[in-house]
């Protein structure tokens, strides 16, 4: 039987997961469910080894597990009992058919839609999380409306914008919520039910309340923004690398004009995770349906530049180490697309492994969180050579060069001098993060490189 009480979320992964931890967390009188088709994943919440890595999730999860959070793989009971329904499940870039390589693969929304339509006894609130293109709750809308049972369902969107390894910090203290419903009676009374559960915790001022496009909408062009800042970053870092101007003293004082701020501006190897890329696609994609060229190139130039970078710092260590690095072991520290998650969604370090692979290195991998995820993401190189490591003392010994490419901060306490002892020589660290200090490594014997700064070397 339905519960005006209970809260249901279908997909149990980086977004659903935390999302519901949190909610279960501040509001204790509701009942939340996590439910997803993954029993591996199910299994994985209901111990301490859960299935995603992110600080202070497991203390979160404790307090409410049992209590009134729970998680399942009974998909169908889960919908019939449940008044709210947030959907978060995947929805990757097309790989086939018409919009292949831009436009979101809709595949798994709409099987959710049409499990909510079968199971459903009583009328309904579907909340989308997970991040869609534009319009996508009007399909959805459409689709719910053509049951056959007489039910209402009401389609909001709630975008997410938790960061990974901060996502707990993000859904406590949030810089806004946003909620979009349809201007209708129907969707306003929606609404209100969703923003009572976030106002337990969130400031009145700080829950934002939208049409559906608009919230839909700002989820891409929030994350196209953030990315466009690293893009424009790393373009100059390019530049920087054939003149004596250092990217972070560019970027620092460029960040201290209070109209731009200093966030996202730290040149890299290039972004990764699940929704930038993606997001920006999706972007893209709408933007060319709609008959706008112009504005589509200029989004999509922000992933090539994107591209550039991370293809640029492969060739750069190749043509570094007197252009061959057949044979030669190299070590890459960090996996992770960022510091504080296991995740590896279009992390960099998988383009810079699979050139690395090309040109015949011997590549071994240390990652404190990732090796598992870096195992599966490159196991279709199924001729190179590439070692899993647990220790990253273990990963630089032999090696000829040590790749930074996540931003761990434990890359910068290791004992370099010791690591240096035990390489072959001459040694190389191509910093793909700026998080080391150059001058000292340099000291100590290591040729240095780092993103958009003059080179220290002693070749
Ligand atoms: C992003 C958005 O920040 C978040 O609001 C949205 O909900 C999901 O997408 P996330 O992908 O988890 O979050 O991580 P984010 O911190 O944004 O970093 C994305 C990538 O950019 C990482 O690879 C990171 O290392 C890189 N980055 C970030 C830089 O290269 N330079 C920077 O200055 C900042
Ligand atoms: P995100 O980063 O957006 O949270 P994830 O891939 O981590 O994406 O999580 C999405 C989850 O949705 C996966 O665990 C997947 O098994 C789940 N999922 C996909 N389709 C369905 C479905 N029809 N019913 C229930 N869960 C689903």
């Amino acid at each position: 039987m339905q519960s005006e009480k209970t809260i249901l979320c279908i997909g149990a992964g980086y977004v659903g997961g935390p999302t519901m931890a949190v909610i279960a967390d501040k509001c204790p009188d509701y009942k939340v469910i996590v439910a997803d088709i993954n029993p591996k994943r199910i299994e994985a919440w209901k111990t301490d080894d859960l299935p995603i890595y992110e600080p202070g999730l497991l203390d979160v999860v404790k307090r409410a597990r049992g209590r009134n959070l729970f998680f399942t793989t009974d998909v169908f009971s889960a919908i019939e009992e449940a008044a709210i329904i947030f959907v978060s499940v995947n929805t990757p870039t097309k790989t086939f058919g018409s919009g292949a390589g831009r436009a979101s693969d809709l595949q798994y929304w709409e099987k959710t839609a049409r499990d909510i339509i079968e199971h459903s006894k009583d009328n309904k609130i579907v909340v989308e999380k997970s991040t869609l293109p534009v319009r996508t709750a009007e399909a959805m809308s459409r689709i719910l409306r053509s049951n056959d049972k007489g039910l209402k369902f009401e389609v909001l969107s709630n975008p997410e914008f938790l960061a990974e390894g901060t996502a707990i910090a993000d859904l406590d203290n949030p810089d806004r919520v946003l909620v979009g419903a349809m201007q209708t009676e129907t969707g306003m009374a929606a609404l209100q039910k969703v923003v009572e559960i976030y106002a337990r915790w969130v400031p009145k001022e700080k829950i934002i309340t939208t049409n559906v496009w608009s919230s839909e909408l700002t989820k891409l062009v929030s994350n196209a923004m953030l990315a466009q800042r690293i893009s424009s970053v790393n373009s100059i870092s390019a530049f920087c690398e054939k003149t004596d101007a250092n990217i972070r003293e560019v970027s620092k004082a460029v960040s201290m004009d209070s109209r731009i701020g200093s966030k996202f501006l730290n040149a890299s190897v290039g972004f990764g995770g699940s929704c930038f890329k993606k997001d920006i696609l999706n972007l893209v994609y709408l933007c060319e349906h709609y008959n706008l060229p112009e504005v589509a190139q200029y989004w999509e130039q922000v992933v090539k530049m994107n591209e550039y970078q991370e293809r640029r710092f492969a060739k750069r260590v190749v043509e570094n180490m007197f252009n061959t690095v057949a044979g030669k072991k190299i070590a890459v520290f960090g996996f992770a697309f960022k510091a504080d998650t296991g995740d590896t969604r279009e992390s960099p370090a998988i383009y810079v492994t699979e050139l690395l692979a090309e040109e015949k290195a011997n590549i071994a991998i240390y990652d404190p969180k990732a090796i598992e995820n870096a195992k599966e993401d490159l196991a279709h190189l199924t001729s190179a050579t590439i070692e899993y490591c647990n220790d990253p003392y273990q990963a630089a010994e032999g090696a000829h060069a040590i790749l930074i490419l996540t931003e761990w901060k434990e890359f910068k306490e290791y004992d370099y001098k010791k690591i240096y002892s035990k390489m072959n020589k001459p040694a190389f660290i191509f910093d793909g993060r700026n998080i080391l200090n150059t001058k000292e490594l340099y000291e100590l014997g290591f040729n240095v490189f780092s993103i958009g700064q003059t080179p220290l070397t002693h070749l």
